[in-house]
């Protein structure tokens, strides 16, 4: 089957994918160099922090008081992993959760922050201890961009709008002040901003004409008092493009908004009510799984042809602002806090998704993973004072050289990996130039019981790094005492007269350098 990422008009490939035995035909990749499509900017690489579980309570934050090592109340060992991946902008503080926060519980002495319940995820004790400032401190240390999202359920125009001057005035007035007398002079800057999440459900089942005129509504009022943050409607989830649609109907989106969202969620079964287990799985429910993540193409696709019909400006882009796995929770973990194990299975449908992303560079500017930490697909999962690296985030380390470098359009003919009536491409692959002239690949290999060989033969130049990550079984993981199980080896790869050769191992992903 002829799989690419997006076909950029570029003829294809001939490739060999007949079967003999257990060992298949070189399958042939072909890189376009002479065309691009566009930056793959850093932002794709996002992810999300909700106040939600061990998201950022235990995760991140610990308090300065704790016995767990940290600077100003973020654990040191989280921070410096973290640290590592270069994120890119973090999306705060929801989620279903946006739309019950309260900014001015999470502002002054800590001592004095009221508890809330968090309503909407197990009634958990919410203690405010992580607030504006300590969002945007992480942010600032971590060099990330920021992106705010503003609560529409249950908040008010007027109060976002102080959030904002809170946040981004410099003036001599009370709100800058205030921020003052709670330790930050400087004002922050909000590079991203939406109004309300999920308006179709969780945040409150509007209509999309309703919330269109209220998002109008709010970002007419709640400005920021520096730069002008990117504005993002906060549209629609999976397939649905009527509500999006709907929504950009309204006549002032054009001009209030860059961009909208969707969401997309990866469920073993697509069945909210049983999502399948994050480890011990069979054959079927990997199959499933890969189906499922591959959707995202069509999704991206779809959304962006609905954007281009409502002409609201050749600028006007799509934001995955919340997409990942989403298992059923580890059993013994608290009511609603989406605590979920990470196998190879998330790393394979990490890589699927940013390789679809990459092939829409040029439309879709951001994407936030659901979440950081210990919250569904988490780069990390914290144990009181242990840590440990899920295949997730090995995925988003191999992936970094991508972070800013352009698009290439890149053609496979894929073998096919197949389950009883599941049939899909069992590579997914993806190619980018960075500022250096060097070629980064990336090459998936969704078939999780052989490996394939391929070949680029048009590829010249030297190797510079060549890293697989792949494991012992379907369901391979780290865990506290084995925290090693899944992480990047050394990936075999020969260049010669013929080009790049190498062999994908079952279920892996990897990621070559040529300079
Ligand atoms: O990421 C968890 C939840 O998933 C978010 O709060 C919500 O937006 C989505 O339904």
């Amino acid at each position: 089957m002829k799989t690419l990422s997006k076909l950029c008009g570029f003829s294809a490939v001939a490739m060999l994918t007949a079967l003999s035995g257990n060992a298949y035909s070189q399958s042939v990749i072909e890189i376009d160099q002479n065309s691009t499509i566009g930056v793959i900017e850093p932002e794709v690489y996002g992810q999300f922090v909700e106040h939600l579980g061990g998201g950022i309570y235990d995760g991140l934050w610990v308090g300065a008081d704790s016995d767990i090592p940290n600077t100003d109340g973020i654990r040191d060992d989280v921070f410096a992993a973290l640290d590592k991946l270069s994120v890119p902008v973090m999306r705060w503080p929801g989620g279903c959760f946006a739309d019950y926060y309260r900014w001015r519980d999470g502002v002054g002495d800590r001592a004095d922050r009221p508890v809330r319940i968090n309503v909407n995820w197990g009634g958990a004790r919410e203690p405010n201890q992580f607030g504006t400032h300590e969002f945007f401190n992480l942010a600032e240390r971590l060099g990330s961009k920021t992106y705010l999202n503003i609560n529409l359920g249950t908040g008010t125009v007027g109060e976002a709008k102080d959030w904002l001057e809170y946040i981004t005035s410099d003036a001599d007035a009370a709100l800058a002040n205030e921020r003052r007398e709670n330790g930050r002079s400087e004002p922050w800057v909000v590079d991203y901003l939406s109004v309300g999440n999920e308006t179709w459900g969780c945040g409150g089942n509007l209509r999309p004409g309703a919330y269109a005129d209220l998002y109008a509504q709010y970002m007419t009022f709640a400005k920021t008092a520096n730069a002008q943050p990117v504005r993002i409607i906060s549209g629609s989830h999976d397939g649905n493009i009527d509500y999006s649609d709907a929504i950009l109907d309204h006549p002032a989106m054009g001009s209030l908004a860059e961009g909208i969202s969707v969401h997309f969620y990866t469920l073993p079964t697509s069945d909210w009510s049983d999502k399948g287990p994050a480890t011990g799985f069979a054959e079927d429910q990997w199959a499933s799984t890969i189906e499922r993540s591959l959707r995202i193409n069509d999704i991206v696709k779809s959304q962006i042809d609905m954007i281009d019909a409502n002409e609201v400006g050749e600028d006007f882009k799509l934001y995955v602002d919340e997409w990942g796995m989403w298992t059923n929770q580890e059993d013994g973990a608290a009511d609603g806090s989406l605590y979920q194990q990470n196998t190879i299975r998330d790393a394979v449908v990490a890589a699927i998704h940013l390789n679809v992303f990459h092939a829409y560079a040029d439309r879709v500017p951001m994407t936030n993973i659901a979440q950081m930490v210990n919250v569904l697909q988490a780069m990390i999962l914290t144990d009181g004072p242990d840590m440990l690296l899920t295949p997730t985030y090995h995925v988003y380390e191999m992936y970094i050289p991508f972070q800013g470098a352009t698009s290439i359009p890149i053609s496979v003919e894929s073998p096919a990996y197949k389950f009883e009536d599941i049939s899909v491409d069992a590579l997914s692959v993806s190619a980018a130039k960075n500022a250096e002239g060097s070629i980064i690949l990336s090459l998936v290999n969704t078939d999780p019981n052989h490996s394939h060989p391929v070949v680029l033969p048009d590829m010249s130049g030297t190797i510079t790094s060549a890293r697989v990550l792949s494991g012992d079984a379907m369901d391979a993981h780290n865990t506290f005492e084995h925290k090693a199980r899944v992480t990047p080896q050394t990936l075999a790869v020969t260049m010669n007269g013929d080009g790049l050769n190498t062999d994908l191992p079952p279920h892996s992903v990897a990621v070559i350098i040529v300079e």
